[in-house]
């Protein structure tokens, strides 16, 4: 067994984009929440490359801060000459013994696999991504010899309409040993329809010197489109939206439509979950066995445990919740919130760094924001953690066993010992000792035969 050349990655990403109708550089616009740029980056980055080099130009500065301090050799390509002249001007940072594979800013799609296929057909030779498409467009077009080999790409610019109805086209994916492509890339000419350095032209080149040349189909179209509308952008995003929603039908979630539920990042989910429409999921979410997500619900960078239920319309961002909790519907959870087993947070609550133990409650109309609290607490509707006195915020503190009356204020910091009772309609504001009852409001005062005010010069109203 030979053992595999280094690899060099060369991403191209100097093109202007000038379908996109955009103030922003077409690499930097995104397919499920991340620059399609990324994307292909982080697909890259699996093969494991010695140097990650990126050709930049049009918006090369807004790109590059895109990726802050990223292991990424930039590479400026003062002027679009051409596909060629962006490999070309990447090669110098590239050592002889690599494989260079290149690929595109802008066709985000591409799977590992495919590339894994590419760079492994390329240690004696070119090997290069084809399709067939039903509607092959403005693509260059693969022609091949009686033999089925590849002799060549045309570009549609350049091509005659016999070549235009060839329906295998080139994805521009390729690969190839780093001093066979110096050599022939230093042949180009921009004698063709566009004036351009074609990296096309590399493979008659290559054909002519003898040198093998393999054209490795993809089964799917849109493994290799690229993208240069906004029309193209929402088909990819479908199309990245289909296989995360296959993914997640595949581990054994229910999905009232996978049309209609969207994956912005990575999500793990255990048996028997259930995901009703329009909820979308961003970061790293991860759902244990039996969750139920209701309708409308956006979950971020959260863990939830195994049988909890998710009502409509319920927002949750940074949070770890525990086994068998209900949460919303209308809840907003917020960072830091972190409930263990058999928590209830009901409709119009919301939770910012707000721990709540086994057992406890907050159904209805409530903001807990900073709060650490114990088991089996229930928190009455209308309670209030004051955490904030306009310039920092403050701890409340609540035991075990606590039940805290309907509309509440708590100036923290506070603490509630265990085992309290706070009368329904307080404000606290001092720690309230194990076992009391804390009323912390005006006594009612009834004044019989109250006469209501009535407007001046007009007769007392009717009762
Ligand atoms: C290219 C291919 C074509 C292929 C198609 C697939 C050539 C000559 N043609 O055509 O065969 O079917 O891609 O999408 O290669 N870029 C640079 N610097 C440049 C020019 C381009 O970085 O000077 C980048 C662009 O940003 C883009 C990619 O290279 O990411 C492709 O360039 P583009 O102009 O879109 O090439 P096509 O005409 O689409
Ligand atoms: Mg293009």
């Amino acid at each position: 067994m030979t053992v595999p050349a280094p690899l060099d990655v060369v991403v191209l990403a100097a093109g202007k984009g000038t379908r996109m109708r955009s103030a922003q550089p077409k690499v930097l616009h995104q397919i499920a929440g991340q620059s399609m740029l990324s994307h292909v980056l982080s697909t890259a980055t699996q093969l494991q490359p010695r140097g990650l080099h990126v050709v930049v130009g049009h918006g090369a500065k807004t790109v590059q801060a895109e990726f802050g301090d990223a292991p990424i050799d930039w590479v400026l390509q003062e002027q679009q000459l051409g596909t060629g002249h962006a490999v070309r001007e990447a090669l110098p940072k590239v050592a002889a013994d690599s494989i260079v594979l290149v690929l595109y800013g802008d066709v985000p799609l591409i799977s590992t696999a495919t590339l894994q296929a590419c760079v492994a057909a390329a240690n004696d030779g070119l090997a290069l991504i084809t399709a067939h498409m039903q509607d092959p467009a403005q693509l260059g077009r693969i022609v091949r010899d009686a033999q089925g080999s590849v002799e060549r790409i045309v570009e549609f610019k350049d091509a005659s309409a016999a070549e235009r109805a060839i329906g295998e086209i080139n994805s521009g994916i390729l690969a190839a040993p780093a001093e066979l492509l110096r050599d022939h890339l230093s042949r180009l000419t921009t004698d063709n329809a566009q004036g351009e350095y074609y990296l096309t032209d590399v493979i008659s080149s290559c054909v002519e010197d003898g040198i093998a040349v393999v054209g490795l189909p993809v089964d799917s179209p849109l493994e290799v489109a690229g993208v240069n509308d906004r029309v193209q952008l929402a088909e990819l995003e479908r199309e990245y939206q289909r296989q995360q929603t296959e993914n997640l039908m595949r581990a054994g979630a229910t999905l009232m439509d996978p049309s209609r539920v969207d994956v912005r990042g990575q999500i793990d989910v255990g048996e028997d979950c259930l995901i009703d429409v329009n909820v979308v999921f961003e970061g790293r979410v991860t759902l244990g066995a039996n969750v139920r997500i209701g309708p409308g619900c956006v979950v971020k960078d959260a863990t939830i445990g195994a049988g909890t239920q998710v009502h409509a319309h319920t927002l949750i961002d940074t949070a770890k919740v525990g086994d068998r909790c209900s949460l919303g519907p209308f809840a907003r959870i917020r960072p830091g919130s972190e409930f263990s087993d058999e928590v209830k947070i009901g409709n119009f609550v919301e939770t910012k760094k707000a721990h709540l133990g086994t057992g406890s409650k907050a159904s209805h109309l409530t903001y807990l924001g900073d709060a650490q609290i114990g088991e089996q607490v229930n928190i009455g509707a209308g309670t209030v953690t004051c955490n904030y006195d306009g310039v920092n915020k403050h701890k409340t503190t609540i035991g075990n066993d606590v039940f805290v009356g309907t509309n509440t204020t708590l100036v923290a910091p506070i603490e509630l010992a265990d085992d309290t009772f706070v009368a329904a309609g307080s404000t606290l504001t001092s720690k309230v000792e194990p076992g009391s009852l804390a009323v912390g409001r005006a006594r009612q005062r009834n004044i019989p035969g109250w006469k209501r005010p009535t407007k001046k010069d007009q007769p007392e109203r009717d009762k």
